[in-house]
C-alpha cells in the first residue's frame, strides 16, 4: 500500500535526525577505538567464546537482513536510506565480534571458516510481510539486542576486560539508536492508523522470536549455556514495556493489545 505524502515527509525527517546524530555523536572506528593492545589471554574461556560466537552468528545474517529489508522499503526514501545506514552499522558488529574471536586466539582462522560455512548454509526470511509489522519487529528485536549487549558490557567491566567492554559499549549504543528509530516509526504509523498499528504490534509481539531462533543450531541452548541470553522478564520489563509506554497507547487500547499476548503477560503478574 502506498504511503501518504505526509508520512513520506515524516519518515524522511526521522531518518535525517537519526543520521545526523549517528554522524555527529555515534560513529566509532573498529581499528582505532577498540583497545586491541589490551587483549589479555587471561580473560579467554570457552564459555565466553561461545557467547561472542552466538552474537557473531546472529549478526552474520546481515546479507539476508539487508536484502529482504531493503526490498520491503525501497520506495520509501527515509526507510530505505535508514536500511542502507543500518546495514553499514550492523556490518561493523559482525566484524568486530569476528576480530575479537580471532585476535584473542579464541578461534583459529580455520575454525572461523567452518563457522562461516555453517552460518551461510541457511538464510533468514522476513518474519512478517509488511513494513509496519517489520517496524514493530525492529523495535522489539533491537531493544532485546541492546539489553543483551549492555549486560555484556557490564560483565566485561566487572571482569576488567577492557576490549570487550569497549566493543559492547559501541555496539549497544548502535542498537539503542536502531531501537529508537523503529519506535519512532511505530509512533508515525500510529498517527496514520492507530488501531491497525496496535493490532500489528500485538501480533508481532505475540509471535516474536529473535532472528537466530530456528537458524543457529541449538540457539536457545547456546543462549543459556554461554550466558548470551536475557530472561523473558528482563525483555518484558526493559524492552517491551518501555516501547508500549513510548508509543502512548490508551488504557483501553493497551488492554485490547495485551489480551492477544496473554501467555507472555501471565509470566509477569505485576503487569497483568
Ligand atoms: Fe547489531
Ligand atoms: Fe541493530
Amino acid at each position: 500500500m502506498p504511503i501518504s505524502p505526509c508520512m513520506r515527509e515524516k519518515m524522511y525527517r526521522t531518518y535525517l535526525e537519526f543520521f545526523e546524530s549517528a554522524e555527529r555523536k555515534r560513529r566509532w572506528n573498529l581499528f582505532d577505538d577498540v583497545p586491541w593492545d589490551k587483549l589479555d589471554a587471561a580473560h579467554n574461556s570457552e564459555r565466553g567464546a561461545a557467547c561472542i560466537e552466538t552474537y557473531c552468528a546472529e549478526e552474520f545474517y546481515l546479507p539476508d537482513y539487508s536484502a529482504r529489508g531493503m526490498e520491503l522499503v525501497r520506495t520509501m526514501f527515509g526507510a530505505a536510506w535508514f536500511s542502507a545506514c543500518w546495514s553499514y552499522e550492523e556490518s561493523k558488529h559482525g566484524l568486530v565480534f569476528r576480530e575479537y574471536l580471532t585476535r584473542s586466539g579464541l578461534r583459529t582462522p580455520e575454525e572461523f571458516a567452518a563457522f562461516e560455512g555453517r552460518i551461510f548454509a541457511h538464510s533468514w526470511k522476513l518474519p512478517f510481510p509488511t513494513h509496519r509489522q517489520m517496524a514493530c519487529y525492529g523495535a522489539l528485536q533491537e531493544a532485546a539486542t541492546c539489553i543483551a549487549y549492555r549486560a555484556q558490557r557490564e560483565a566485561a567491566s566487572r571482569d576488567g576486560n577492557l576490549v570487550l567492554e569497549a566493543i559492547f559499549s559501541f555496539v549497544s549504543r548502535d542498537e539503542a539508536a536502531h531501537a529508537r528509530f523503529y519506535r519512532t516509526m511505530i509512533e508515525l504509523e500510529m498517527e496514520e492508523d492507530r488501531e491497525g498499528t496496535l493490532a500489528d504490534f500485538a501480533h508481532v509481539l505475540a509471535n516474536f522470536k529473535m532472528p537466530g531462533d530456528g537458524l543457529i543450531p541449538d540457539y536457545k541452548e547456546r543462549l543459556k549455556t554461554s550466558g548470551a541470553g536475557i530472561s523473558p522478564r528482563t525483555f518484558l520489563e526493559s524492552g517491551v514495556f518501555p516501547i508500549i509506554k513510548a508509543i502512548g497507547t490508551t488504557r483501553a487500547e493497551l488492554k485490547q493489545a495485551l489480551s492477544r499476548i496473554a501467555p507472555i503477560i501471565a509470566a509477569v503478574p505485576a503487569i497483568a
